[in-house]
């Protein structure tokens, strides 16, 4: 089956930058995330929203989150871009829902 091994090097090559590259444009985010959480959000809220019992929380999945942070990205009357919002979600995601991606 495999009579050209060769072909596939640029493929494999390919699967270890996504690979490597992923944590770092994963951090990156993150950092905007949480900037842009803290200047814009943090005023009313504070973290401790997103502290409070799991089981009263409103954010049980992804999704409901997602819906959440464009809920209340309006309240800030600014204009969130949609790299914005991912961003910010990625953010409280990983800092304190803990949900899987
Ligand atoms: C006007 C004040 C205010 C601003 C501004 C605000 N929030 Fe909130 N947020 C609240 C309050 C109050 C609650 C809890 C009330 C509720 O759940 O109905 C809440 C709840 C949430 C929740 C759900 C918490 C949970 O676990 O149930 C998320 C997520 C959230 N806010 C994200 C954000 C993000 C992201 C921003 C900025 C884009 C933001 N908020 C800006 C007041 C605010």
């Amino acid at each position: 089956m495999l009579r050209h091994p060769h072909r596939l090097l640029p493929v494999l090559m390919l699967v270890v930058l996504v690979v490597l590259g992923a944590p770092s444009v994963r951090a990156q985010d993150m950092a905007r995330g949480r900037e842009l959480y803290e200047t814009l959000c943090g005023d009313c809220h504070y973290q401790r929203v997103h502290e409070r019992d799991r089981a009263k929380s409103k954010v049980q999945t992804l999704l409901e989150l997602r819906a959440q942070v464009k809920r209340w990205s309006v309240q800030t009357r600014r204009s969130f871009s949609e790299q914005d919002l991912a961003d910010i979600v990625e953010y409280l995601s990983v800092s304190h829902y803990h949900l899987e991606h």
